[in-house]
C-alpha cells in the first residue's frame, strides 16, 4: 500500500480530494498534515475520520523535525501539498503568513521530499499566477508568471522553488495550476459560499466593483480526479493547468444564486473593489486532456445547483462557522466598504 502525505486535507480542496482518495482508492493510505487554521476544519471530514486508510496529524509544513517524524514514521511514498493561506483579500490586509506557509512552507517539505527521494511531489497551485487577462485568450502552461496580490505572489514564488529542486536535483514533481473552485465545504470567505450564505440570511451581497470580473468555476470534485491523474500518470516535470470551461461574470453568478435561493436582485449591494482586482481568468485546460485524458464531469449550471442545495442541507456547517470568528472577520473586511 502506498502512503501519501496530503497536507491541508482539513480545508476546502483538500477534503474534497481525502474523502475522493478514500472512498475511491482504497490502495492507498492517507496521512493528512493540516494546521487547522480559522481555514481547517475537521468537521469537513466528520464521514473520513475514522477511516482506516486516514490518519490525521494536526500541525504545521513550516515545523520541519515534526514533519520529518510523521514521513519516517509512516513512510510516506509521496507529498500533494494543498497547504496554504488562500483568499486574496486576506493576505491584501496581513501579507506576511501567506509568505511563511505558502513559500517557507513548501521548501521545508521539498527539503525533505527531496531528502527521502521521495517518488513525487505534487505543488497545488493556482491560475492566479498568470496574472489577469484582457477580454481575450486563456492561460496556458506557457503563459509567463505575472502575480498581482501577495497571495499569487507566494504561490508564484512557491511554484518556481519546486521547479529549481526540479531542476537543480532530480526532485520528481507536478505542479497544477487550477481555475476558481466551488462546491461542497468551501469556507464562507469565498465569493460563493459568501453571497449564498449572505442570502439565506437576507444580507447584503457584497459585488466588487462593477460586478463584470470574470472567473473561470471549476466544480471540487473535478480539481480533485484532475490532481488525482497528474500523481499517478503525468511525467515527473510536468506543469497542468486545470479548468472547467465555464467563464462568468461574477454579477451573473450572483443573480444565479439569488434566483436558486427565491431571493430579490434588490439584496446585491456593490461595494468598493478589491485592490488590484484581476480582471479576468480563463483556462486553457487542452494539456492535461490531451495528457492525462482526464475532462470535467460537471458543467456550472448543474454544479451550482448541486452546491447551493449542499449549502442548504448543511446549514448546521455553515453556522458553526459563520457564528464565531467569522463575524469579526466580516466587520472588518465589509463594513465602511
Ligand atoms: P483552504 O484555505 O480552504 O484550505 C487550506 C488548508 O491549509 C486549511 O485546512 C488550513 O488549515 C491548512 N493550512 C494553512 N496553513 C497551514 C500550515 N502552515 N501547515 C499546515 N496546514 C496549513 O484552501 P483551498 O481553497 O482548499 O485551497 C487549497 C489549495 O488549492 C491551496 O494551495 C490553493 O492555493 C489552491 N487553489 C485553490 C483554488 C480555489 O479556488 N479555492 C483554486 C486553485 C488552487
Ligand atoms: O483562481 C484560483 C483562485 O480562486 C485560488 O487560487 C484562490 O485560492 C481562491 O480564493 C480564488 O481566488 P479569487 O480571488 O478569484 O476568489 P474569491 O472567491 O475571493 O473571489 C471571486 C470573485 O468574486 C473575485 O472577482 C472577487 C469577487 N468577490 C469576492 C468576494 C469574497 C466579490 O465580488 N465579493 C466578495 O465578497
Amino acid at each position: 500500500m502506498r502512503t501519501v502525505l496530503v497536507t491541508g486535507g482539513a480545508g476546502f480542496i483538500g477534503s474534497n480530494f481525502v474523502r475522493m482518495v478514500l472512498q475511491e482508492h482504497r490502495d492507498i493510505r492517507v496521512v493528512n498534515l493540516d494546521k487547522l487554521t480559522y481555514a481547517g476544519n475537521l468537521e469537513n471530514l466528520a464521514d473520513c475520520r475514522n477511516h482506516p486508510n486516514h490518519i490525521f496529524v494536526k500541525g504545521d509544513i513550516c515545523d520541519a523535525p515534526m514533519v520529518s517524524e510523521i514521513v519516517n514514521k509512516y513512510q510516506i511514498d509521496a507529498i500533494i501539498n494543498f497547504a496554504a493561506e488562500s483568499h486574496v483579500d486576506r493576505s491584501l490586509v496581513e501579507p506576511g503568513v501567506f509568505i511563511e506557509t505558502n513559500i517557507y512552507g513548501t521548501l521545508t517539505l521539498l527539503k525533505i521530499a527531496l531528502e527521502k527521494k521521495m517518488e513525487r511531489f505534487v505543488q497545488i497551485s493556482t491560475d492566479e499566477v498568470y496574472g489577469s487577462l484582457g477580454p481575450d485568450g486563456k492561460f496556458t502552461e506557457m503563459t509567463p508568471l505575472s502575480p498581482n496580490s501577495p497571495y499569487s505572489a507566494s504561490k508564484a514564488a512557491a511554484d518556481m522553488l519546486v521547479r529549481a529542486f526540479g531542476h537543480s536535483w532530480g526532485l520528481r514533481y507536478n505542479i497544477t495550476r487550477c481555475s476558481n473552485n466551488y462546491g461542497p465545504y468551501q469556507f464562507p470567505e469565498k465569493m460563493i459560499p459568501l453571497m449564498i450564505n449572505n442570502a439565506l440570511n437576507d444580507k447584503p451581497l457584497p459585488v466588487y466593483g462593477d460586478g463584470l470580473h470574470v472567473r473561470d468555476w471549476l466544480y471540487v470534485y473535478d480539481h480533485c480526479t484532475a490532481v488525482w491523474d497528474v500523481f499517478i500518470k503525468a511525467q515527473p516535470g510536468t506543469i497542468y493547468n486545470i479548468g472547467g470551461n465555464n467563464e462568468k461574470h461574477n454579477l451573473d453568478v450572483v443573480r444565479l444564486i439569488l434566483s436558486h435561493l427565491g431571493k430579490p436582485e434588490s439584496l446585491i449591494t456593490y461595494v468598493k473593489d478589491r485592490p488590484g482586482h484581476d480582471r479576468r481568468y480563463a483556462i486553457d485546460s487542452s494539456k492535461i486532456m490531451s495528457d492525462l485524458n482526464w475532462k470535467p464531469s460537471l458543467q456550472f449550471e448543474e454544479g451550482i445547483s448541486k452546491t447551493i442545495q449542499w449549502y442548504l442541507d448543511h446549514k448546521d456547517w455553515l453556522n458553526h462557522i459563520v457564528s464565531g470568528q467569522y463575524q469579526e472577520y466580516y466587520k472588518t473586511m465589509y463594513s465602511n466598504r
